[in-house]
């Protein structure tokens, strides 16, 4: 559903993204896994339409059957439109909204009501804790709980691929596993997840297929129990 051919990202002079390929099935979870500044996060944003600085191509075919239309250029207000949608990196909620109106947010392009009341069931479901603070202030929620809130407003344009740029991050023990089961959940829902994660090990147990990224290029892929098993990967990524 979704191809990335030969990406590069430059930043100046910091060459992010050096001829990246990665292909992405429709139903699968895709996991790009690596270190602080290997490059992962400005591989979503060019997928994203948020970086400008990049060359090679990025091809993507909404439905099963329609001719791929490439991604290189477009704008990031297109990108919602096209089917896909980002929870992005640090957990960028409206901290004077409430839950509610902050998923409501994630809708912001659909007209249908009733599909919405649909959706925002859908996403209490997923996160009883989002529903137990429907009328609470974004800010007032823990850090995981706008983890969560992020991720849900990212499901709400009823996406069919959906981007998760460290969804783990900072959370304690006990909320990343849930957070793990969610994006399974999500998965076998019918969406597609592109996850991006430093915890390699929860990522590449969730993902069907793994790249690992080391400073812009990716140096390993293959299906994530497969680079679970792999001695290189157990050295680099999971404490030996
Ligand atoms: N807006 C930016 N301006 C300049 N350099 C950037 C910018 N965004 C990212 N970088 C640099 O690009 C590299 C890759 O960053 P990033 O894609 O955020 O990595 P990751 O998400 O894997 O931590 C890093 O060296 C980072 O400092
Ligand atoms: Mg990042």
């Amino acid at each position: 559903m979704l191809e990335i051919r030969n990406l590069d990202v430059r930043y100046g002079g910091i060459h992010a993204v050096q001829g990246v390929n990665i292909s992405i099935r429709r139903g699968s979870i895709v996991t790009l896994v690596g270190a602080n500044g290997a490059g992962k996060s400005s591989i979503i944003r060019s997928i994203a339409g948020l970086n400008k600085t990049v060359s090679g191509d990025i091809l993507f075919t909404r439905n099963e059957g329609e001719a791929p239309m490439s991604l290189m250029g477009h704008k990031p207000e297109d990108m919602v439109r096209h089917g896909i949608s980002l929870s992005p990196e640090g957990r960028r909620i409206l901290p004077h909204l409430t839950v509610e109106e902050n998923l409501r947010l994630g809708a912001y392009i659909r007209s249908d009501r009733e599909g919405i009341r649909e959706d925002l069931e859908k996403v209490y479901d997923l996160f009883p804790r989002l529903r137990e603070r429907l009328w609470q202030k974004g800010g007032t929620l823990s850090g995981g709980e706008q983890q969560m809130l992020a991720v849900g407003r990212a499901l709400m344009s009823r996406p069919t691929m959906v981007m998760l740029d460290e969804p783990s991050l900072g959370l304690a023990p006990l909320l990343v596993q849930e957070i793990f089961r969610i994006i399974r959940r999500i998965n076998e829902i019918g969406m597609t997840v592109l996850l991006v994660e430093q915890n390699a090990y929860a990522a590449l147990n969730v993902a069907h297929y793994a790249y690992i990224l080391e400073v812009g290029r990716v140096v390993l892929e293959g299906p994530g129990q497969e680079l679970l098993e792999n001695p290189k990967v157990k050295e680099a990524y999971l404490g030996g």
